[in-house]
């Protein structure tokens, strides 16, 4: 993504972006939360997407400040900043794609799940204006607890008369990530040809990373795959960890968040065969919401895929995982539904 930006936006040749933003419709993209650790290199990343427009930029503090410095930056989008509660409806009024970081992120100690009784009222109450505002627009959850946000996403939609499955997404992509690159280095191969299907939800051990499917194929031990999949699971917390108090992964989340945003991009454009693993409305199990491959078109999820064959290790841990993420999900729906 970042390369082709780059390549774009110094081309000498001013053909390349006449071309650019010539053949790309317009989309309008808005990002809520857009100051904060993962809102504003999540900024900068779609302000370098050829494929965006108009950028929206909204918090509830800090904007002014952000919107101004990535506008900027000599790309295709317009950048407008939003500032306050009341300016949230224009913010949102003609989005494509709705990004949200906005919430608390974890401290050590803290699991995705103490999160909760702050972040579920900001997802309503942004959700909310979502429905009233951009109906039509994807959402792209990356507010935690993931497995949770999107269940009480997808009730507040109900409960406005629009909800669509196909339009609701919980970013999972930074697991997706992560397996890769961690894939990469204990099988020795190129990190940039790795592919890992991760399934289940977005935290603990409901995130599992399929490595039985990865590729290129590489002769791991059982133990080999028990430690990826145990450090794929963690990743958050090694991040967490490290930054001693001062949030979770923000860096490669914004990344991973610019990844998911573009492949969805490319999907309301038409690209054909756009997979990406995400979680979204599912009957691949019985659960409600469940992580897995989807590929992506122009009404957002065109088609959720199955999971493949799984190794026996893989399905013991998608059985294992059930309980924790049912709950989580009626945690969401139980928390719209009472409120
Ligand atoms: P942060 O605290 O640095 O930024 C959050 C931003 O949200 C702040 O700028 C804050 O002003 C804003 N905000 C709070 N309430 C708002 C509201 N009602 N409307 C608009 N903006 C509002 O936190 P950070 O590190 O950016 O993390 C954000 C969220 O992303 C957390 O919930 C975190 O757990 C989650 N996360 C998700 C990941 C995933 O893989 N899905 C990975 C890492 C973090």
């Amino acid at each position: 993504l970042l390369t082709s930006v780059l390549r774009r936006s110094t081309a000498a040749s001013t053909s390349v972006r006449a071309f650019t933003s010539e053949a790309a419709p317009e989309r309008k993209v808005a990002i809520l939360g857009a100051a904060g650790g993962i809102g504003q290199p999540l900024s900068l990343l779609m302000k370098l997407n050829p494929l965006v427009s108009r950028l929206a930029l909204y918090d509830i503090a800090g904007t002014p400040g952000v919107a101004a410095d990535v506008s900027h930056i000599n790309t295709r989008s317009e950048v407008k900043g939003y500032a306050a509660e009341e300016q949230l409806g224009e913010a949102l009024e003609g989005s494509d794609i709705v990004i949200i970081p906005a919430g608390v992120p974890r401290k050590p100690g803290m699991t995705r799940d103490d999160l909760f009784k702050i972040n579920a009222g900001i997802v309503k109450s942004l959700c909310e204006a979502i429905a009233k505002y951009c109906p039509n627009a994807l959402v792209n959850m990356i507010s935690n607890p993931v497995n949770s946000t999107v269940p009480i996403a997808a009730e507040v939609f109900k409960s406005k008369g629009v909800y669509d499955e196909r339009k609701l997404f919980g970013v999972t992509t930074l697991d997706v990530v992560r397996a890769k690159t961690f894939y990469a280095g204990k099988a020795k191969v190129n990190v940039a040809d790795v592919n890992v299907p991760v399934i289940g939800g977005h935290a603990g051990i409901t995130i599992l990373p399929l490595l039985s499917q990865a590729t290129p194929k590489a002769n791991l031990s059982d133990e080999d795959i028990k430690a990826l999949t145990k450090r794929t699971q963690d990743g958050g917390t090694e991040v967490v960890e490290a930054k001693a108090g001062k949030g979770s992964a923000t860096l490669s989340m914004a990344y991973a968040g610019a990844v998911f945003a573009d492949a969805c991009l490319k999907g309301l454009n038409g690209a054909p065969d756009v997979v990406e693993c995400s979680f979204v409305q599912s009957t691949v199990t019985e659960l409600p919401f469940f992580a897995s491959k989807v590929r992506l078109g122009k009404n957002g999820v065109e088609e959720v895929l199955g999971l493949g064959p799984l190794s026996d290790y893989e399905q013991q841990g998608l059985e294992a995982l059930k309980a924790e993420l049912k709950s989580s999900i009626e945690k969401g729906v139980a928390f719209v539904r009472s409120s």
